[in-house]
């Protein structure tokens, strides 16, 4: 079966430092916060050139101690956009808050920007804009309209962005806060949960910092409520092997883009044929880390498609299936009438193959070919 993320290429290159790695933290029995923790956040405040980085527990962690603290209180509103992982929603709900849910764009699926300020009331505390697919939001756009909302809190959910940039800003360093994940199939991953949040606010790094040492910042005396979210030290040793790899394997993942988009274009399978397939657009003026490759299906045939490249060996997946308020826990904050076209539109179609930094050429030839014929056999 071609896995849709196959992270056996990249442990067979880079085993001996990551084995390596984990053994000295073995020896040493550093097992919470030991240096390397320390090593690996100097090492990716220096790659963000962000003042402050904390690594946590995981992605979902990094955006609850952002949002707790932001001091975010029942009641307050979060926007956020309505076609993303759950994680963001999930966090502003259990700290009791709102979140306002916007339409993403169709450029590239993230937050529609023009839709922000309208949602925008006194209750606003955050606002949480997702990369979805390694392709950052429009910074420029974003930064407009925190000019003139100053005391909203704009919050990068950089999970799948980390090693992209939008014009000179780097992922994980473009507003108030950023979040990222280092679960094992994103760019840089561990070999288990594990996510790091960055900012250029004091304030805001040393209360992340207590919260996630259980509202501590002398051990055992908690002065504010906490988690246990700090990032294991084995965990930091994985993510300090497979740093020495991360920048060539973004060009190689570009270059894997590229030649599937060719090959697409070459078969004829592209957007104009009724978005029979197409491929997600990343905004011109962005430099993506092409964290996956995903096309469009009309969802009639979606189902099928699946079936048909499983048959083949092929995985596939759909990031997401579902938006966001169609989901039990989450129906509540929608909006009556509130129309969500784009994100509709997406979560319907979108299919996502396999992909990732040393998927061979030849692989992603064999899954072309095998959407060619699915293509010519429906459309006969
Ligand atoms: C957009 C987005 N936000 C948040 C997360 C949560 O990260 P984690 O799985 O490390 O908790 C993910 C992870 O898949 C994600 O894709």
């Amino acid at each position: 079966m071609l896995k849709l993320v196959d992270l056996n290429k990249q442990y067979s290159l880079s085993n001996l430092i990551i084995k390596k790695n984990i053994s000295k933290v073995l020896a040493n029995q550093n097992f919470i916060m030991g240096k390397e923790v320390n090593i690996l956040e100097k090492k990716l405040k220096s790659i963000t050139k962000s003042k402050y980085c904390l690594t946590v527990s995981s992605g979902t962690d990094a955006l609850l101690i952002s949002l707790m603290a932001i001091n975010l209180k029942p009641g307050d509103e979060v926007i956020v956009p309505s076609f993303t992982y759950v994680s963001p929603v999930e966090a502003i709900v259990r700290l009791g808050a709102l979140p306002v849910f916007v339409d993403i764009c169709n450029e590239n699926g993230n937050i529609d920007t023009s839709l922000i300020e309208k949602e925008i009331t006194k209750k606003t505390k955050a606002i949480i804009f997702v990369n979805l697919f390694g392709s950052i939001c429009n910074i420029t756009k974003l930064k407009k309209i925190k000019n003139k909302n100053k005391k909203i809190f704009f919050i990068e959910d950089a999970a799948q962005s980390f090693g992209a940039k939008f014009k000179n800003y780097n992922s994980c360093n473009t507003l108030d806060i950023s979040c990222t994940s280092f679960f094992p199939t994103k760019n840089l991953g561990c070999y288990g949960d594990g996510g790091a949040i960055f900012t250029n606010l004091k304030h805001i790094y040393n209360s992340s910092k207590m919260i996630r040492e259980h509202g501590q910042k002398i051990k055992y005396h908690h002065d504010i409520v906490g988690i246990g979210g700090r990032l294991d030290t084995i965990q930091a040793s994985i993510l300090l092997a497979k740093l020495k790899s991360f920048k060539s394997e973004i060009i190689l993942r570009k270059s894997n883009f590229k030649y599937y988009n060719q090959l697409i274009d070459k078969q004829n399978l592209s957007l104009k044929i009724n978005f029979k397939i197409g491929k997600i657009k990343f905004p011109a003026e962005g430099s993506p880390n092409y964290a996956s490759y995903n096309i469009f299906v009309r969802p009639e045939v979606r189902k099928k498609l699946i079936t048909f490249l499983k048959k083949n060996k092929i995985a596939s997946t759909i990031y997401y299936p579902k938006i966001i308020p169609d989901h039990k826990p989450y129906k509540k904050y929608l909006k009556t009438k509130q129309k969500l076209r784009n994100s509709e539109f997406v979560s319907k179609r979108i299919l996502s193959l396999p992909f990732g930094p040393y998927i061979k050429q030849k692989e992603i030839s064999y899954v072309v070919n095998i959407l060619g014929k699915f293509f010519r056999k429906i459309s006969h």
